[in-house]
C-alpha cells in the first residue's frame, strides 16, 4: 500500500496521506512512525517543534529502515520564534538527527513575543497571550525564502491561514506558499478557502480530519451509512472524502490497526465515494453541524468565516 501524490508549486511530490503526530507521546510515535512506514506504506509525515516528539519521530523513520530520501517529513516553526526561523529549523533538523525537512510551515499566522515571559505560550499580565499586534508577517515569510538557500528544508508553507492573513503573505511573496494546512473535517469543510488556496498552487492539508480526539465526527450517521454501503469504515469514508477534493489528509494515530486502515480503508472510499456521496457528505455542516475542534485562546484576529 502505498499513496498517491500531489505536485506542489516547487515540483516535488508530497504523498496524499500523512501520519499525523500531535499528541503521539514520545514512547508512543516512534513505533507509530516505524510501522506506518515499514508495515503500512506512509511515505509522510506530520510533525511540529511544538509537538515535543520530532527526536522520535526522527527515530521512527531511521528504524522503518526506508531510505531518508523515499519521506517527506514535515515540521513547523513555533510563533515565538518568528524573529528567528533559521534557529527554529536548525533546532528541529538537530531534533530529527536528519540533514533536512522537507517543509517547514509557519505553525500559526501570528507572532508571540519572542522575549515574554514564557518560551511558548508568553503572557501579558491579564493573562491573556502575548501576541504581538502589528508584527509584519510578511518579515517572517521573508526569513522563510532564505531559508531555501540552506539546503536544510525543501519547501515553505503555512498553517491556519485566512485568506485574510495569506493576503498579508501573497503581495509581497517571492515564493509562494507550497501548502497551507487547516483544520478540515466533515463539520468543518471551508469550500471557499480551500478554492482560494488551490486556484493560487497553494496545497492544501487537512489537519484533525477525523475530528481529533474523542470525535463526534465517527458517529456520524450520514458518513456511517455511506460507510456501510461500501462495506468501509466511518473512519475511511472521513478521510477518503477530503483525498477525493485533492486534499492532503494527516490523520494521527499510535494504534498500528488504525495507522493501516488510515491509509488503506481512505484511499478504497476515495475512489469508492460517488459525486452523490460527496454532495450528501458537503451537505451535513450546513445542517446544524458545524464544529471548530482546534481552537487556542490567541485573542487577536485570525479572520476565518467563523472564527473573526
Ligand atoms: N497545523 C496545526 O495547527 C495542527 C493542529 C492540529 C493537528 N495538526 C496535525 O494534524 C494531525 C491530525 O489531527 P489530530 O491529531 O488533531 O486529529 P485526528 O487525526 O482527526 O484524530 C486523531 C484521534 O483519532 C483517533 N483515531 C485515529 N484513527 C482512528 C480510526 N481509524 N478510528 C477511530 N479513531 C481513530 C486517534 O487515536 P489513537 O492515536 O489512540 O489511535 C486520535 O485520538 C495532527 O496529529 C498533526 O500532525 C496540525
Amino acid at each position: 500500500m502505498s499513496s498517491p501524490t500531489i505536485k506542489l508549486n516547487t515540483g516535488a511530490d508530497i504523498p496524499i496521506i500523512g501520519l499525523g503526530t500531535w499528541q503521539s507521546k514520545p514512547e508512543e510515535v516512534i513505533s507509530a512512525v516505524e510501522y506506518a512506514i515499514k508495515e503500512a506504506g506512509y511515505r509522510h509525515i506530520d510533525c511540529a517543534w511544538n509537538y515535543h516528539n520530532e527526536k522520535e519521530v526522527g527515530e521512527g523513520i531511521r528504524k522503518s529502515g526506508v531510505p531518508r530520501e523515499e519521506i517527506f517529513l514535515t515540521t513547523k516553526v513555533w510563533p515565538s520564534h518568528y524573529d528567528d526561523v533559521a534557529k527554529a529549523l536548525d533546532t528541529s533538523v538537530k531534533n530529527f538527527g536528519l540533514d533536512y525537512v522537507d517543509l517547514l510551515l509557519l505553525h500559526w499566522p501570528i507572532a508571540l513575543n519572542p522575549k515574554g515571559n514564557h518560551p511558548i505560550f508568553p503572557t501579558r499580565p491579564n493573562g491573556s497571550r502575548d501576541v504581538i499586534l502589528d508584527w509584519p508577517l510578511k518579515d517572517t515569510w521573508k526569513q522563510m525564502e532564505e531559508l531555501l538557500k540552506s539546503g536544510k528544508v525543501k519547501a515553505i508553507g503555512v498553517s491556519n491561514a485566512s485568506e485574510l492573513k495569506l493576503n498579508e503573505i501573497l503581495p509581497h511573496a517571492t515564493v509562494v506558499p507550497a501548502v497551507n494546512q487547516l483544520e478540515l473535517h466533515l463539520y468543518n469543510h471551508n469550500p471557499e478557502l480551500v478554492e482560494f488556496c488551490q486556484s493560487r498552487g497553494i496545497a492544501v492539508q487537512a489537519y484533525s480530519p477525523l475530528g481529533s480526539t474523542n470525535s463526534p465526527l465517527l458517529k456520524d450517521e450520514t458518513a456511517a451509512a455511506i460507510a456501510t454501503k461500501y462495506g468501509l469504515q466511518v473512519s475511511d469514508v472521513l478521510i477518503g472524502y477530503l483525498v477525493a477534493k485533492n486534499i492532503i489528509v494527516l490523520p494521527k494515530s499510535v494504534t498500528h490497526s488504525r495507522i493501516l486502515s488510515n491509509i488503506k480503508g481512505s484511499l478504497a472510499a476515495a475512489k469508492n465515494l460517488t459525486k452523490e456521496d460527496i454532495e450528501q457528505l458537503d451537505a451535513i455542516e450546513a445542517n446544524g453541524k458545524h464544529v471548530r475542534v482546534v481552537t487556542p485562546p490567541w485573542g487577536c484576529p485570525l479572520g476565518f468565516k467563523d472564527w473573526i
